[in-house]
């Protein structure tokens, strides 16, 4: 990577964090574990830039904006909750940002459709989307990438916390600026992905994704009533039919989340599981407690947000301006280097 002396002014050694979220639901406890945690550390060692990504949540539901615009709002709540500060985190909405648009459609001649169409994230994401795209995919979801590419480099972010699903984006992201610098000159700064300490979290059914989609998780704004009900469904040890059978916790949804929530308590539980000393409608009221402890204060701040919602209207149109600033600088560059600033000194 290039240092120039007047992009590089950002945090720890001068990089940048951007990070994304479709605003299609809520955030759930496998966005917290995966990714949250590590933005809200992170934003205290670099200048962090987080987009409600609302055109992109529309190119696989542009039948159904409301749902968009009604995710935006929750989606915002959400990081708020869990200690995104607006005043070290610029939250911004994607769709306000014309540059964005603009950049997309410049960048959209430097990347091939067979390439799109061989982007592991894309291939699977389309083969889930039957329903909606039949046949034939649209345009606009195959080169979701290119927009991508365009979200991050309207920032010149450099380093990209995502999970593993989206290092196809990154490196699409990646194939583009060399391409752009190698003709229009070097104006584009080639990001990284960040896997962090990201990890995916299970679903209450084993599954190994949490997703709204699958009916499987558990949402940072749930209540104590429906935490319960959801981990009094949680997938257990099959075999273990009598309360005194030895259970195998390694199999078992309720051990795994101990890990996660129990720490403290998780080796002595999981002991007595394996020795039929413990049984599991005692262990899942213990999980539904710790569950309930740790999303307290998450929940108490989410409901701040939810009584003020001008609080949250204003945090986000602050954070769009600041985006929109940087967005300007970044298209002046680029108008420049494509020889598109045609009255520039007339
Ligand atoms: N594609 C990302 C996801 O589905 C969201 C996203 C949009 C994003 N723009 C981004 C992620 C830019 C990182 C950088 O989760």
């Amino acid at each position: 990577m290039r240092k120039e002396e007047n992009i590089w002014r950002y945090g720890k050694n001068n990089e940048r964090i951007l990070t994304g979220d479709r605003p299609t639901g809520k955030l759930h406890i496998g966005h917290y574990f995966g990714s949250l945690m590590n933005r809200v550390k992170l934003q205290n060692e670099y200048e962090t830039y987080i987009e409600v990504a609302d055109v992109q949540a529309l190119t696989d539901n542009f039948n159904n904006p409301e749902k968009v615009k009604n995710n935006v709002k929750e989606i915002v709540m959400d990081q708020l909750a869990v200690g995104i500060d607006p005043n070290k985190s610029t939250i911004f909405l994607q769709s306000m940002i014309p540059e964005i648009a603009e950049l997309t459609v410049f960048y959209s001649n430097l990347v091939t459709i067979a390439r799109l169409q061989r982007n592991p994230t894309v291939k699977t994401e389309i083969a889930q989307k039957r329903e909606l795209f039949g046949e034939s995919v649209t345009y606009g979801f195959l080169g979701y990438p290119v927009s991508q590419a365009a979200d991050i480099t309207a920032f010149n972010a450099t380093i990209i916390p995502v999970g593993e699903d989206q290092l196809p984006l990154i490196e699409q992201c990646r194939e583009i600026v060399r391409k752009f610098n190698s003709i229009y000159g070097e104006i584009l700064l080639e990001p990284q992905a960040y896997l962090g300490e990201n990890k995916r979290i299970k679903g209450l059914d084993g599954n190994e994704k949490m997703g709204k989609s699958l009916g499987n998780a558990i949402y940072l704004s749930d209540t104590e009533e429906t935490i319960k009900e959801k981990v009094m469904s949680a997938v257990t040890d099959p075999g273990r039919i009598k309360k005194d059978d030895p259970g195998n916790p390694d199999i078992c949804m309720v051990a795994y989340y101990h890990n996660l929530f129990s720490k403290d308590e998780v080796k002595t539980i999981c002991e007595e599981c394996k020795g039929g000393k413990r049984g599991c409608v005692a262990c899942k009221k213990q999980l539904i407690k710790n569950i309930t402890e740790h999303l307290a204060p998450i929940r108490e701040k989410r409901h701040y947000y939810e009584e003020r919602p001008e609080v949250v209207k204003e945090i986000l149109m602050e954070g769009t301006k600041k985006a929109s600033k940087e967005a300007k600088v970044t298209m002046a560059k680029v108008k420049e280097a494509m020889k598109l600033d045609y009255f520039k000194e007339v």
